[in-house]
Parts: structure tokens; sequence; C-alpha cells
């Protein structure tokens, strides 16, 4: 073997490992990549995707907070907070009152089923109530004015 003969084979040898380190590189470079991202080599395919289900438990829809039934407003989650706890929050809202009954209700509470202390919050509470389930209007007719009433007689 002459010597530019063996110049010729060293520089083959040399393109070689060149390509095979190259090669190595680029399937590491794979590999390294397909770990971080799972999904790279595989076909994407919207049937076995996933679907990510967002469980918010405090959903608004259409005004109303979804869990509870209740009407979203000024107030709203501190009567979740303190008023569905214990029993539905339909009975709060099938029961109608003005504000001083419903500071009577959530007294009677207190002393009766354990209701802690509101704090601040009663006020937030009641206005709430009042404000969102009003005491329904009754019927009933004007009360009459200018009569003139006269006495009965035996
Ligand atoms: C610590 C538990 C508890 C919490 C919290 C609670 N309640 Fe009650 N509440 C009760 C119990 C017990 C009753 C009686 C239930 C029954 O009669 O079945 C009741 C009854 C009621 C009634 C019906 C009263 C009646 O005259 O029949 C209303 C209205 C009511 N609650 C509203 C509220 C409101 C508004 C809040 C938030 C401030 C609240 N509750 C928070 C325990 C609670």
């Amino acid at each position: 073997m002459n010597e530019s003969e063996f110049n010729k084979k060293i520089k083959k040898a040399q393109r070689t490992a060149y390509q095979a380190a190259f090669a190595t590189a680029i399937a590491t470079a794979l590999l390294l990549f397909s770990i971080y991202y799972p999904t790279f080599l595989v076909f994407k395919n919207n049937e076995t995707q996933l679907s990510t289900v967002t469980l918010d438990e405090d959903r608004i829809e259409n005004g109303i907070h979804v869990r509870t039934g209740l009407v979203d407003a000024e107030g709203l989650m501190t009567v979740v907070n303190n008023c569905t706890n214990c029993h539905s929050s339909k009975l709060v809202t099938q029961n109608r009152m003005n504000a001083e009954r419903w500071n009577e209700t959530i007294k009677w509470m207190q002393e009766k089923q354990n209701l802690w202390d509101l704090g601040e919050n009663q006020k937030i509470i009641v206005d709430y109530l009042v404000k969102n389930y009003p005491p329904k209007k009754v019927g009933r007719r004007m009360q009459l004015t200018d009569i003139e009433w006269y006495e009965l007689q035996d």
C-alpha cells in the first residue's frame, strides 16, 4: 500500500466516522424529543386525544350558579359558602322574606341549628336574598282610602 492509497483509506474512515457521529446525534435528538413530547412520533388522532373537561365547581351559566341554582348577583358566593352547607339552596330560595324575617331565621338557625356567627357576611347575605328573592307580592287590592264610614245602628 503506497502513501496516497493509505491517505485515501484514512479519509474514507474519517468520513464514515463523521457520518456515524452525525447519525447518532440525530437519533439521540429524536429520542430525547419523543421522551419530552411523547405524541411526537404518534399520528395525531382526535379520537384518541383525551378531552379536557373543565370541572369548575362554581360555574355560572345564564346568570345562574349551576351547582346551587342561585342567581348570580352581588353576594352570591357568600350565600353559597354559608347557606348551602347544611341544606339545599332550595330551602333558602323558596322562603321569600323581608330583611327582618331573614335576620330572625338566621338567629333561629344560630340558636337551634348550630349555624355559625356570620359577622359582616350577614348583611351581605340578607341583602342578596331580599334583592334577588324578594317576598312575592300577594295579589291583594290596594288599601281603600277616602271612605265615608257610617255608624252601624242597632
Ligand atoms: C349549620 C347548618 C345550617 C346552615 C349553615 C344554614 N342553615 Fe338554614 N337551616 C338549618 C336547619 C337544620 C334547618 C331546618 C331544616 C328543616 O326544617 O328541615 C334550616 C332551615 C332553614 C330555612 C327554613 C326555615 C323555616 O322556617 O322553615 C331557611 C329559609 C334557611 N334555613 C335559610 C338559611 C340561610 C339563608 C342560610 C345562610 C345564612 C342557612 N340557612 C344556613 C341549618 C343550617
